[in-house]
């Protein structure tokens, strides 16, 4: 038995490893605020599944301001934006649909006194662009990191904008293959009482060609365990498996997720069926599921609303 619950991408443990440098300069750019200072805003940027988004959840965990983190993948519009900052204020703003720039009164008066630490992820998915003039605006008092995948995410935005976040860019890069083997061996050593280590060596290795995207990495474990245990052979027969030219239904899959940015599971399940695609739902999740352990595919897990959904998109290499 294991616990599968920590390979799943959603998990953030308590411990990030090789990202201090990333922490650290991220507390000292929101510290300020600490002493009711104005704090510096960060641009965070880097490849997929190298620890954006879990370096910014662990530091809201304990950190002493009031911290909101969102998904601006969610929440594209200005108006979903505002509301969801507010709520996560604690001030509800109910169903109906209040207009946008009410909206933003409500935010610019809460504003007023509090301190606020702000993550907005994937701002690439962020429609409305003046929304991030207004959180700078607000108050002196607010500390906003932006993160994505896109360098040049910042100076797509107009000048205006730009001039009033004046954020400090900090790069994640890739980690090293000794780095994702720690990273990793952190995580079998939570999930497996026993495995191979040199299982876990090649996994590492593997994960580091796919631009060490942890993400990658941990599937490789879970598909391993799910074989039957983190050993050479069930790491080999994932590593066997020939970057092959995809046919069939693979492709079907994997052509219309790639005349897409990004795709929900649901949203492509309909689009597979209109296409004529005949395989059952779960035939599907499982060909969906490969194509990410052969490298073709990212999916991360969104919540919305009640429910969970995962997000798919091309795994650009
Ligand atoms: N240093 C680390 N220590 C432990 N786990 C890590 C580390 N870096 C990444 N992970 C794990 O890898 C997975 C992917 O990380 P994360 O979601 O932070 O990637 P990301 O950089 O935000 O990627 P994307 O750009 O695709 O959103 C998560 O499950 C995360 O917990
Ligand atoms: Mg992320």
């Amino acid at each position: 038995m294991f616990r599968e619950e920590y390979l799943y991408p959603d998990f953030v443990p308590d411990k990030l490893l090789h990202r201090e440098r990333e922490i650290q300069e991220i507390i000292d750019a929101a510290g300020p605020l600490v002493h009711d200072k104005k704090p510096r805003n960060v641009f965070v940027f880097g490849k997929a599944g190298i620890g954006k988004t879990a370096v910014c959840l662990n530091i809201i965990k304990s950190f002493e301001i009031e911290s909101l983190y969102v998904n601006c993948f969610s929440y594209r519009r200005e108006a979903s934006l505002f509301s969801e900052i507010l709520r996560q204020m604690g001030i509800p703003t109910g169903v109906r649909g209040i207009p946008k720039d009410e909206l933003v009164v409500m935010f610019l008066e809460q504003a007023k006194d509090r301190k606020l630490f702000i993550v907005l992820d994937e701002i690439d998915a962020l429609e409305d662009r003046d929304a991030l003039y207004s959180l700078s605006r607000a108050s002196n008092l607010i500390a906003l990191v932006l993160i994505s995948n896109n360098p040049m995410a910042m100076s797509k935005l107009d000048d205006r904008i730009q001039s009033s976040l004046q954020p400090r860019a900090l790069e994640f890069r890739p980690y090293s293959v000794e780095q994702v083997f720690d990273i990793l061996k952190n995580r079998a050593d939570l999930v497996f009482r026993q495995y191979d280590e040199t299982a876990l060596k090649i996994a590492a290795r593997l994960t580091f060609k796919h631009g060490s995207d942890i993400r990658y990495g941990l599937r490789l474990l879970l598909e391993a365990a799910r074989r039957g245990g983190l050993e050479v052979e069930h790491i080999r027969e994932e590593e066997k498996q020939p970057k092959r030219k995809l046919e069939g239904d693979y492709l079907k899959l994997f052509e219309l997720i790639k005349n897409k940015e990004q795709i929900s599971s649901g949203e492509l399940l309909a689009a597979y069926q209109t296409a004529g695609g005949e395989l059952a739902e779960r035939t599907v999740r499982k060909y969906l599921d490969q194509l990410i352990v052969w490298g073709y595919l990212k999916a991360k897990e969104r919540s919305l609303g009640r429910g969970r959904t995962r997000i798919f998109s091309i795994k650009q290499t």
